[in-house]
């Protein structure tokens, strides 16, 4: 007999406990916890164990092959950042912020692979909508030729049945906060429901090795909604994000336990549905005017590919006692620590003044070696002076104002050849070693910020 027991649990992490408390314990936050009736399944699980057949440990060497082959999406960018297609077997999480396509990536994707039977559960959408949206994607997906099941339901267990009877080669399930298991009484979309379910279909997933691809929603400050629980479950949590003013979406891997997750995909977003993005440095460069001052171009390096960004910044005279600063796209923190760089190491006067920082295309950077870009941007506006045409820049900066060096710089550089730039501002460090005659593209070393600034503004 299982009892019934109340329990909080906290949104955030999934920590359990039998009272209220007002800071969780396990991740620090504040006032996230809500009581649940969470159904005590140690009697069940033991007699689950028990009608198994006994594990035994077996030689590493004599594990079979696990030589199922990958399944394509039909979409290379989606495949890049699943390292290369899906693992039957496994159970994906697709997170975002609601509206910016993760219905619209999955049913594109399910209509692509028209050769495999796909199960779409959806509970947020009637099925006369997802015909609807799917008359509205392109005419190369069209929905008459590809094995496509649509099911609107929202119980688990009659979603497992379902899937039981149809045998799919993939399931999508839109998404997981809708879905509801009567074991527990607790509502769609709290923590335990979300644990509970991803669970059922993670064992799914393990015994029928058909792949499950679960979407789920982002909460308003930018995290998975449900439990870090959950992260723990899937085997791949990508991310979809992007501007919603702006047509590119980035995926993204946060985890993925059969791949590297540092690649990314881009899309964008049309009256047709998402289209990959094969070429994102000449899109993201295509609509900009060297002749302006305060924008520079970075040598980013997303994964294994080289993407040229352009970083825009607005510098001028703070009008309110406090001067402002503002990122988008970039870290609001990071800004502060190269102004602070810029002022103290190389003179310049922006402590009165507000600065405003932007990533072309509502994209956002983490690699390091936009840093140069950001004091190229910054430093232009506020001379009022554009940085020469065709110049690009790829390096970190010290706290000491130091120019250092990046990963992969030989990558940057034939690409920004390729592109047509005329010159890139590297580290010294790492241009020691790089037979600069090689390259069709100037390359000038610096070693600290100042000669970088005199390279492009003297
Ligand atoms: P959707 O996939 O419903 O977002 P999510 O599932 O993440 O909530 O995407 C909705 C948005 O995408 C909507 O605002 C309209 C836009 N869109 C297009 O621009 N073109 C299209 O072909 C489709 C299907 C949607
Ligand atoms: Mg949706």
């Amino acid at each position: 007999m299982a009892k019934q027991r109340n329990y909080f649990l906290c949104r955030e992490c999934g920590y359990q406990s039998s009272s209220w408390l007002g800071r969780c314990p396990e991740c620090g936050r504040f006032g996230t916890f809500d009581e649940e009736v969470v159904e005590t399944t140690s009697s069940q699980s033991h007699s689950h164990s028990a009608s198994q057949s006994p594990s035994a440990p077996i030689l590493l060497q004599q594990v079979p092959d696990g030589q199922s082959p990958r399944m394509s999406t039909r979409c290379d960018e989606f495949d890049r950042v699943l390292g290369g297609g899906i693992v039957p077997g496994s159970l994906l999480l697709l997170g975002g912020d609601p509206g910016i396509g993760k219905s619209t990536l999955l049913l594109q994707t399910a209509l692509a692979m028209r050769d495999l039977r796909i199960l779409y559960v959806s509970g947020e959408e009637s099925a006369q909508q997802i015909k609807m949206r799917a008359d509205r994607l392109s005419d190369d997906r069209q929905p008459s030729s590809s094995d496509l099941y649509l099911l609107t339901e929202t119980d688990v267990q009659r979603i497992l049945q379902q899937v039981d009877a149809l045998r799919p080669d993939l399931l999508v399930v839109d998404s997981i906060q809708t879905v509801t298991s009567d074991d527990l009484p607790s509502p769609a979309g709290s923590v335990a429901q979300i644990r509970h379910c991803s669970t059922l279909f993670q064992q799914l997933a393990k015994t029928t090795s058909i792949p499950v691809l679960l979407i789920g929603h982002i909460t308003k400050d930018g995290t998975l909604a449900g439990p870090k629980v959950m992260e723990h479950i899937v085997d791949a949590v990508l991310q979809f994000e992007g501007d919603r003013q702006h047509g590119f979406r980035i995926l993204r891997a946060l985890k993925n336990r059969f791949g590297a997750t540092s690649e990314i995909g881009i899309f964008e977003m049309r009256a047709d549905g998402l289209h990959q993005v094969q070429n994102p440095s000449a899109t993201l460069l295509s609509q900009r005017d060297e002749t302006l001052s305060g924008t520079a171009v970075c040598a980013t390096l997303e994964g294994a590919r080289p993407i040229f960004i352009e970083v825009q910044s607005l510098v001028s005279s703070a009008v309110y006692g406090t001067p402002q600063r503002n990122a988008s796209g970039f870290d609001l923190r990071r800004l502060n620590l190269l102004l602070a760089v810029f002022e103290k190491r190389c003179g310049f006067k922006l402590g009165a003044k507000d600065v405003f920082l932007n990533i072309a295309g509502g994209l956002r950077v983490t690699d390091p070696a936009i840093d140069l870009a950001v004091a190229a941007a910054v430093l232009s506006s506020n001379v009022d002076i554009p940085v020469p045409p065709n110049t690009c820049l790829a390096a970190e900066i010290g706290l000491s104002g130091e120019v250092r060096p990046v990963a992969r710089v030989e990558q940057r550089i034939a690409e920004a050849a390729r592109l047509g730039f005329k010159r890139i501002i590297i580290s010294k460090y790492n241009a020691r070693g790089l037979d600069l005659r090689r390259y069709k593209i100037e390359i000038v070393p610096v070693s600290l910020v100042e000669e970088a600034v005199r390279a492009l503004f003297a």
